[in-house]
């Protein structure tokens, strides 16, 4: 099958000459369409500057990063917008809802940007929020959602146009534990249907278990890479044990 996402020899310079950081040193591995990936790492590993180049937001210093066959560092801006509207999905730590639209509103925004008929915009509203459990809130505004919910709005929102890649960056990091749960659950469902993939940053061991394949970045470079058998519970054990011989903490976060 050919990779949904590949990422070549890629590097990324912050900063001038005399204060130079390297944010990530030569990257490379291929995801496949409908494979929900993290990538875990302590805190300044690259994972952000990692998934805002492989969204487009960023642009590397070097190397490539080919998105559906299509080399994004060879396109132009506007190629590069359509890619990012027809193909891409962004979630944000901090949601980024708008606090003056209803849930509802807020859900379509890229829909009605883009002039699909209202009929269409109400039924795939209705399809993601029945799958993301927040059906009951489509009329409520942003305040009045607990933080659980907000999450859940915005990943419907990245999936309002059907991305084939939903890219999340640290999407638990302000949630507790069970409502951390219930999203990631979400993110399965929303790849079993939909067949999206799911590219994720994450500190969280247990986050990580929810995933098929979890990638180690450290110093801007992947030091390890797992593959879960299937099996949730064995997963997160075998990732605790990375995190130990990569130099994690004790805990459970990396
Ligand atoms: N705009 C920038 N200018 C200069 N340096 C930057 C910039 N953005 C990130 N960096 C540096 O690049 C490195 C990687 O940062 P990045 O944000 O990708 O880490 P991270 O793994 O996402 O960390 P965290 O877990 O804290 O979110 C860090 O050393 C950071 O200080
Ligand atoms: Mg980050």
């Amino acid at each position: 099958m050919a990779a949904i996402i590949e990422v070549e020899n890629l590097s990324k310079l912050y900063g001038r000459q005399g204060a130079v950081c390297r944010a990530l040193h030569e990257v490379s591995f291929e995801i496949q369409p409908g494979a929900f990936v993290a990538f875990m790492g302590p805190s300044g590993s690259g994972k952000t500057t990692l998934l805002n180049i492989m969204s487009t937001i960023d642009k590397p210093t070097q190397g490539r990063v080919i998105i559906a066959g299509r080399d994004t560092t060879l396109l132009k801006e506007k190629e590069l917008a359509l890619l990012r509207r027809d193909a891409i999905g962004f979630v944000f730590q901090d949601f980024n809802l708008l606090d003056n639209m209803a849930i509802q509103d807020n859900i379509a925004l890229p829909l009605t940007l883009n002039n699909v008929r209202t009929e269409e915009i109400l039924r795939r509203v209705e399809e993601l929020s029945l799958l993301f459990g927040i059906d009951n809130q489509l009329h409520k505004y942003p305040y009045q959602l607990s933080g659980g919910q907000k999450q859940r709005a915005a990943i419907c929102r990245a999936l309002i146009n059907q991305p084939k890649i939903l890219f999340a960056d640290e999407p638990t990091g302000a949630l507790d534990s069970r409502a951390a749960s219930e999203l990631l659950a979400c993110f399965q469902n929303a790849r079993n249907l939909y067949n999206t993939t799911v590219v994720m940053a994450t500190h969280d061991a247990s986050a990580a278990s929810y995933c098929d394949r979890v990638m180690f970045l450290k110093d801007g470079m992947i030091c390890g890479r797992l593959e879960s058998s299937g099996n949730a519970g064995q997963f997160f054990k075998k990732i605790l044990d990375m995190v130990a011989v990569l130099g994690g903490k004790s805990n459970e976060r990396f």
